[in-house]
C-alpha cells in the first residue's frame, strides 16, 4: 500500500528488472528457427503471459490492494487508487526474430494519472525511467546515468519520425495512407518495433518525434511520461488524449508541427 512515488518507481524498476531478465534467459534457443514452422506466435504469447504473471505477482505480493491494466490478463480491479499499467513484452515480433528492441513496460497511476513509469530495453541494457515531476533518465547497464531531454525546436522538414504499425489489416491500409502523407514532408521514417522503445527514443533525442495510429494504453503509458519528463509532448488529434485514434510525441515546436499535418491525413474511423 502507499502512494509513494518512489516507492512505485522503485517496484517498478526492480520488477521490469526481473521480468527482462527472466525473457531474456527463458527466451527458447530455437525461437529463431520455429518462427518459420509451427505456430511461433504460441511460443511468444507464452512467453508475453509468463512475463505479465511475475510482473503482477511480485507487485501483489506487496501491494494486494492495487488494481491492474495489462496486455495479457485484462482490467483487475483494485481500491487502493493505485493501478498498474503493464505490457511485458513491447515488441513481441522483435522478441519473436530475436532482434534487440523489445521491452518491459510498467507504469503506476495514483488517481487515474501516471506517476511512474519505466521501461526496460535488457538486450540493450538500458533503463529508462520517470517520476512525475522529477525528470526521466536512462540508466545503462553499467550504471551510468543521462538525464533525458527531447529535441527542441526541429523543423518539420529536418525531423526524424518513428512510427508504428498495428496487426489489422484495416487499420494498415489506414496507417498507410496517413505515412503516405508524411513522407514526403519529414526528413526520414523510422519503425522500430516497439512503440514503447519509441517513445525513450523520443525523450532522448534520437528520433525528434513519434507518431502512430494505433497503440494501446499499455504500449505508451511508462512511455508517456518519459516523454514529458524529457520535455516532449504526447497527444492526440486536435486536443483529446493520446489513444488508438493517435499517438502524437515530440518536442517543443515540432509536437504543433506534426500534429497538424496529421489532423487532415487521418481518416475519421477505422
Ligand atoms: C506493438 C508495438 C509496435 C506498435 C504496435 C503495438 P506489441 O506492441 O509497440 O511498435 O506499432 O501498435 O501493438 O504487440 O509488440 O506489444
Amino acid at each position: 500500500s502507499g502512494r509513494n512515488v518512489h516507492d512505485l518507481l522503485e517496484l517498478a524498476i526492480t520488477t521490469a528488472g526481473a521480468a527482462g531478465t527472466m525473457l531474456i534467459d527463458k527466451r527458447p534457443a530455437d525461437l529463431r528457427v520455429a518462427h518459420t514452422k509451427s505456430s511461433p506466435t504460441d511460443v511468444v504469447t507464452e512467453m508475453d503471459q509468463a512475463a505479465e504473471r511475475l510482473i503482477i505477482d511480485r507487485i501483489r505480493a506487496s501491494r494486494p490492494a492495487d488494481a491492474f491494466l495489462g496486455e495479457e490478463s485484462g482490467a483487475a480491479a483494485g481500491a487502493s487508487g493505485v493501478r498498474w499499467i503493464i505490457d511485458p513484452i513491447d515488441g513481441t515480433v522483435n522478441y519473436l526474430y530475436g532482434l534487440p528492441d523489445w521491452a518491459v513496460s510498467i507504469a503506476a497511476e495514483v488517481d487515474g494519472e501516471v506517476v511512474a513509469g519505466v521501461v526496460a530495453v535488457p538486450t540493450r541494457g538500458e533503463l529508462y525511467t520517470a517520476a512525475r515531476g522529477e525528470g526521466a533518465y536512462l540508466v545503462r547497464r553499467d550504471g551510468s546515468t543521462e538525464k533525458l531531454q527531447c529535441n527542441a525546436g526541429v523543423p518539420l522538414e529536418r525531423a526524424l519520425i518513428a512510427t508504428g504499425f498495428g496487426y489489422s489489416a484495416q487499420r494498415r491500409a489506414h496507417q498507410a495512407e496517413v505515412l503516405l502523407g508524411v513522407l514526403p514532408r519529414v526528413r526520414d521514417i523510422r519503425r522500430a518495433g516497439s512503440a514503447a522503445v519509441d517513445l525513450c527514443s523520443v525523450a532522448a533525442g534520437r528520433v525528434d518525434g513519434y507518431f502512430e495510429r494505433g497503440p494501446h494504453e499499455w504500449d505508451i503509458a511508462a512511455g508517456g511520461l518519459i516523454v514529458r519528463e524529457a520535455g516532449g509532448s504526447i497527444g492526440g488529434l486536435n486536443g483529446r488524449p493520446a489513444s488508438v485514434e493517435m499517438t502524437i510525441s515530440a518536442g517543443p515546436g515540432l509536437y504543433e508541427a506534426l500534429h497538424d499535418l496529421l489532423v487532415p491525413l487521418s481518416p475519421e474511423r477505422d
